[in-house]
């Protein structure tokens, strides 16, 4: 049942109105504007439609309309004036402050019912289309959500798979992606972006820890080895970049467009490019290496540099601080090493905050391992006991 509020400071007219839709609705009655203001503001329950004199006492109808139409709690009520003022510039303002409808006295009550009921009808249309609009919001919503999920759940697999592996403690991918985002914060802060959105940070970073994807494709035996590399091992291991291009020109047509696939293919193509043109596998040079790989390359030599690899011991921050610094405009962009060098604090503390979550981490791995044997055990006793028991 919809409920009315009627504001009338004539009586009469008041009780008539009240007669007129207390079968079909819940009505209130009102008889000056200030009450009426009172009881809507303390209302949980709103009316959905208000009859308004024009000629109410206390504030004036329009300032009462005003204050509806203004206040978020009510602006959805429908208001329907009576007035009998027959200027049409009275009605006009009705409409511009958000009146519904103007009904001319003398009211004549039967054409006052089937106005308002045609209102009433409107807004139950009005109320359906908006639940629709909330549902389609609502299952937007929960598909956005649903493929952010998935993209989280790929970029886990994948950096997992990798870490499995090349042998490594399962942080080189996230560790070169936290670094790359201290740095490129820097770097965006001081207005060097090369046209990279500042809404596009979380989803660079989160394409950077896909870089060294390309290595599910190199052989064990290389990835693995302990000692220097023979040339062809290099060339091998040089191909983890292609292998990942590779792979992503493939199913880039699915998604054409897509900044997280542009960003993926930069990063894992050229992060091994040198600033002087001595890298793999383009061979390319200066600005002519993307952005986003000229920034991870930092990140991802500084990483490598102070962690504990099969063929070398970890080195310090200050030692890694030095030989990137020294390669500035020869294996690095210089802007980047700036931007590095102003960070340096930050990337030192999260570093130091990597290594403890590593640590954690293989300790759980170890749990897990002692786990897994204790299952084993128990599992070969029942199998003891039941062929005994047969
Ligand atoms: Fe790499
Ligand atoms: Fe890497």
């Amino acid at each position: 049942m919809h409920t009315i509020m009627i504001v009338d400071s004539n009586d009469t007219e008041l009780v008539a109105m009240q007669r007129a839709f207390e079968q079909t609705c819940s009505v209130i009655t009102m008889n000056n504007a200030k009450g009426a203001l009172g009881r809507l503001s303390k209302s949980t329950v709103l009316p959905d439609l208000m009859i308004i004199d024009l000629e109410i006492v206390g504030i004036s109808a329009f300032e009462l309309i005003g204050r509806i139409k203004g206040n978020d709690k009510m602006k959805d009520i429908c208001v329907v004036i009576i007035s009998g003022d027959k200027d049409t510039s009275t009605e006009l303002e009705a409409f511009r402050l958000g009146a519904a409808d103007f009904i001319h006295k003398p009211v004549n009550i039967t054409l006052l019912k089937k106005r308002v009921e045609l209102q009433l009808e409107v807004l139950g249309y009005k109320k359906q289309v908006q639940s629709h609009v909330n549902q389609l919001q609502q299952n937007v919503n929960f598909h956005a959500q649903n493929s952010l999920r998935l993209e989280y759940f790929l970029i886990g697999m994948i950096t997992d798979l990798i870490s499995v592996k090349d042998g490594f403690t399962g942080m080189h991918s996230i560790a070169v992606s936290k670094y790359m985002g201290i740095i490129l914060k820097d770097m965006m802060m001081s207005g060097i972006n090369y046209g990279i959105a500042p809404e596009d940070y979380e989803l660079i970073l989160l394409s950077a820890q896909l870089h060294d994807m390309g290595k599910i494709g190199v052989p064990d035996n290389v990835l693995r080895k302990e000692g220097k590399y023979t040339d062809e091992e290099f060339t091998q291991m040089k191909n983890h970049t292609v292998y990942a291009s590779n792979a992503i020109e493939r199913y880039a047509y699915l998604l054409p467009n897509n900044k997280f696939i542009v960003y993926t293919y930069q990063m894992a193509r050229y992060h091994h490019e040198r600033y002087d043109g001595n890298g793999y596998p383009d061979g390319l040079s200066g600005q002519n290496i993307p952005f986003l790989a000229r920034v991870l390359a930092v990140a991802d030599v500084y990483d490598a540099l102070i962690s504990k690899r099969s063929y070398k011991q970890p080195i310090t921050h200050e030692q890694a601080y030095n030989i990137i610094s020294q390669g500035a405009g020869i294996q690095f962009d210089p802007q980047v090493v700036s931007a590095f060098q102003r960070a340096q604090a930050d990337i030192y503390e999260a570093s130091r905050q990597m290594q403890a979550q590593s640590l954690a981490m293989q300790a759980e791995q170890s749990k897990q391992a002692e786990m897994h044997n204790s299952m084993l055990q128990k599992s070969k006793q029942i199998d003891q006991a039941n062929t005994r028991v047969f």
